[in-house]
């Protein structure tokens, strides 16, 4: 095994040369990236603007008083402007400092599919937008041996995703290029690692440097890699920041195993675990929604509301990702992660700041007081293939990289409980499966019956069709809308539902991010809010290890339900159990 040069070894405890790491007192008016130790403190919070300016769009950059409550809402009107760019003389103390420090941002698994859809594409929307520093590097790290230019050819071809028809975007995306750069290595080696080092520092050419790995790699090299990266590529100076894709194991016990080796080589706070439903727009806003506004917070308990119910549907199977799913199935895949992420968010108490870890803490205390899952609360399923017209549908087993007799589960609903004051009692209903009808993700909440309905003799005999509903599609059509009763206009008493429907493309006219973007960013400005914390973690998998297991163990068959079907019958069963009835199957935009 190579050794590494002692100017390039980091132990593990010299690694704390992050921010967070200082006594509270000195974060507050921090300059990141953090200073070299012979600057002093007063210097330090002289430029605290600085660092403002830097994290002007990271999630938690924004007051809540510089939103502009009108229509147009361009960028014109944003409160805060970011880093010049156009490599003028800069005009302020601060902005010549923040000419001295750079961050290099490495792609590990750039030839993957996630690094090409996902992560250049949204580097590069931050980049046309403005959001990244002056000065970084994109490094693309992969076994296959790409020139830089080869990199630049793969990546081209999905940068255009989300922001192809703006206005200079092929100049950008030639600026953007001309930053990006391709090492060929292997994940474990550290030689590997040194020499990726060796062209950093040739790119950061003396200033300041700050290091951010994305590991899109299979989990079961994510320690390697991260071994690698911490000795051998770690910045001396700088931050050093590592995102981590799920899967974070498959059971509490790997989950731990896994945290516990990642922790050999980094603290806590450098490991940034991206769920990135986290980043997405109504996801954050959910927060937004509830406490800021009056109408809703005092509502949000088991006094009012009935269940809720976090719905997600893809209209397309596994295809070309069987390898995979096969050893996760759809419940690690997205229930016990992004699912059960929202619902955190949504029933957690108020936190004391929105802090990152004011937030984790109150996320993590909903997750430690619901009930460990139930065999007999959850449904399972698998797609069957299924011919429409001329089109033929294959089966989940079709797929050449799954196993013919696989009991691998596509989809699921299962009903949990948070067992504490605001909700005990209260159904929350999730379910989750790949090759239904449609593809959506939402949140239903379903509220009570009105004691001592005057028009209940309008309503006939189901009352609970009278009920209101609120919902926040996360997409696609981001929208927040809440069903209420209302009478026809007309001579005489007749009675609807009608939606108060706030869809947010009609409202805001701007492209809404992508979820990599939010989340990048942040983890660049060092904002944790929107990344798992491993208490959080442990906490969501002792929920779902004691069901995965005895699924796996009795083998419990799934039910078989077609390609582009609305799902297993089953589903229903589970929800009557609970008095529950799906909102996406009975309201009129399913
Ligand atoms: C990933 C899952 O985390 O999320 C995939 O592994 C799923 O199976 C994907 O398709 C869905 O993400 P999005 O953002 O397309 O809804």
């Amino acid at each position: 095994m190579a050794t590494c040069s002692s100017s390039s070894f980091i132990s593990p405890s010299s690694f704390n040369n992050d921010p967070t790491q200082l006594p509270k007192t000195l974060q507050k008016g921090l300059l990141l990236p953090i200073r070299r130790s012979n600057i002093p403190l007063l210097h330090i919070h002289s430029n605290s603007h600085l660092r403002k300016q830097f994290q002007s769009k990271c999630s938690n950059g924004y007051p809540l008083n510089a939103v502009h409550f009108q229509d147009d809402l361009s960028p014109t009107n944003e409160p805060v402007k970011n880093i010049s760019k156009d490599g003028t003389v800069p005009s302020t103390e601060a902005e010549a400092e923040a000419k001295e420090t750079t961050i290099s941002i490495t792609v590990v698994g750039a030839s993957g599919d996630l690094a090409k859809k996902k992560i250049f594409p949204a580097l590069f929307a931050l980049f046309y937008e403005d959001c990244l520093p002056q000065h970084f590097t994109v490094f693309g790290y992969a076994r296959s041996k790409l020139t830089d230019e080869e990199l630049r050819n793969m990546i081209s071809s999905t940068l255009t995703c989300r922001i192809d028809k703006r206005e200079n975007c092929s100049h950008k995306m030639v600026q953007f290029l001309q930053r990006c750069f391709y090492h060929s290595g292997q994940y474990s080696s550290e030689d590997n690692f040194l020499e990726l080092d060796r062209k950093l520092k040739e790119k950061e050419a003396g200033r300041l440097p700050n290091r951010l790995f994305y590991l899109s790699i299979p989990p079961n090299i994510f320690v390697d890699a991260v071994r690698c990266a911490s000795y051998c590529a770690s910045s001396a100076t700088g931050w050093t920041r590592v995102i981590v894709e799920k899967p974070f194991g498959r059971d509490s016990e790997s989950s731990g195993e896994l945290t516990r080796c990642l922790k050999q080589y980094l603290t806590e706070d450098q490991i940034f675990r991206i769920d990135h439903y986290l980043g997405k727009e109504l996801v954050e806003n959910l927060s937004v929604l509830r406490f800021s506004n009056l109408v809703f917070e005092p509502l949000w308990s088991r006094q009012y509301i009935r269940n809720v119910q976090l719905i997600f549907s893809e209209d397309f199977g596994v295809e070309g990702r069987g390898g995979y799913f096969d050893s996760y199935g759809i419940i690690r895949d997205i229930m016990q992660n992004h699912l059960l992420q929202i619902l955190a968010l949504f029933a957690m108490e108020t936190p004391v700041s929105l802090d990152a870890e004011d937030v984790r803490n109150e996320k993590v205390k909903v997750l430690r007081s619901m009930r460990t899952l139930q065999l007999d609360d959850v449904v399972v399923g698998q797609y069957k293939g299924h011919t429409k017209g001329s089109k033929t549908y294959p089966s989940y087993t079709d797929d050449p990289t799954v196993p013919n007799h696989s009991l691998t589960a596509t989809f699921a609903a299962a009903a949990l409980f948070i067992d504490n004051a605001r909700w005990d009692g209260v159904p929350f209903l999730m379910k989750a499966g790949k090759a239904l009808h449609n593809r959506r993700a939402e949140i239903r909440v379903q509220f009570r019956h009105v004691p001592g309905n005057l028009y209940k003799g309008k309503f006939g005999m189901d009352m609970d069709e009278a009920t209101n509903e609120l919902v926040i599609r996360v997409q696609p059509d981001e929208a927040i809308y809440l069903t209420i009763n209302n009478k026809i206009p007309g001579l005489g008493m007749r009675l609807d539902r009608s939606n108060l429907n706030l869809l947010h493309k009609a409202r805001y006219p701007r492209e809404i991010p992508d979820a990599y973007e939010r989340l990048l960013l942040d983890a660049m400005a060092g904002e944790r809010r929107l990344f798992i914390r491993s208490d959080e973690l442990d906490a969501a998998w002792a929920l779902f290890t004691p069901l995965l297991k005895e699924l796996e163990e009795k083998k419990i068959a799934p039910e078989l339900y077609p390609y582009g079907s609305r799902g297993p019958v089953g589903e229903h069963y589970l929800a009557a159990k609970y008095n529950v009835r799906w909102g996406d199957l009975t309201s009129d935009d399913s």
